[in-house]
């Protein structure tokens, strides 16, 4: 099978398995394909190797969500070498985009080596900042009842047990995203998470002027 067909039978696979919305649904596996195919762009990355690892980076996160493993990068990563293996990858092609897949996650301690692997983590983290990070904040605060704006914000993130009411995006993004353009690997996702960040700052201030019945 040729990586075009093998990739457009994942795509529909992975379409049918992750849910549409939410912070982390389909829509976000789409946006990260299109940043980290343009960061792999313009780095000089194997562009096949970036496509293929992030349409299926997050393919078992509700493994981790449902308490079933404890890094769903892992788990990803296994199901990514099975599904690429059964489809007749190399083996050379389906480690590095295994690579890629094991290093993404934010907390994890395994940190990316290749240039692929960094593409990946650029791109992932990026689609937490900006407008679309915004959104999906909130996107994720509803489900839990967090609030729109806390007047005494606290110190910690964000746990599975934590009532939603204690917490809201706005400590999210103090605690997280506005610290998330420390962590980019590339020259080019420093430079999107520069602006990304400064917008997401502009937000939250203006939030806070709203909030305090400001105009
Ligand atoms: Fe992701």
């Amino acid at each position: 099978m040729s990586y075009e067909a093998v990739f457009a039978e994942l795509y529909e696979l992975v379409k049918r398995e992750m849910s549409a919305g939410g912070a982390h649904g389909f829509e976000h596996v789409e946006r990260v394909l299109r940043l980290a195919g343009r960061i792999a762009r313009e780095e000089g990355a194997d562009i096949e190797v970036v496509r293929f690892a992030a349409l299926l980076h997050d393919l078992e996160r509700r493994m981790e969500d449902s308490g079933e493993v404890s890094c769903h990068a892992v788990a990803s990563a296994e199901r990514a070498e099975k599904l690429l293996k059964e489809r007749g990858l190399s083996e050379e092609f389906i480690e590095r985009v295994a690579e890629c897949i094991r290093t993404h996650r934010f907390r994890g301690n395994i940190a990316p080596v290749s240039l692929e692997a960094k593409v990946l983590s650029d791109a992932d983290k990026l689609d937490a900042t900006g407008a679309v990070g915004i959104a999906r904040a909130y996107l994720f605060g509803g489900r839990y009842g967090q609030r729109v704006w806390e007047a005494e914000p606290r110190r910690e993130r964000f746990y599975p047990g934590m009532r939603g009411e204690d917490y809201s995006p706005r400590t999210e993004y103090e605690l997280k995203l506005s610290r998330l353009k420390e962590r980019m690997y590339t020259s080019t996702g420093r430079r999107i998470a520069e602006k990304r960040s400064s917008f997401m700052k502009l937000f939250f201030d203006e939030l806070e002027r709203e909030v305090r019945g400001e105009d």
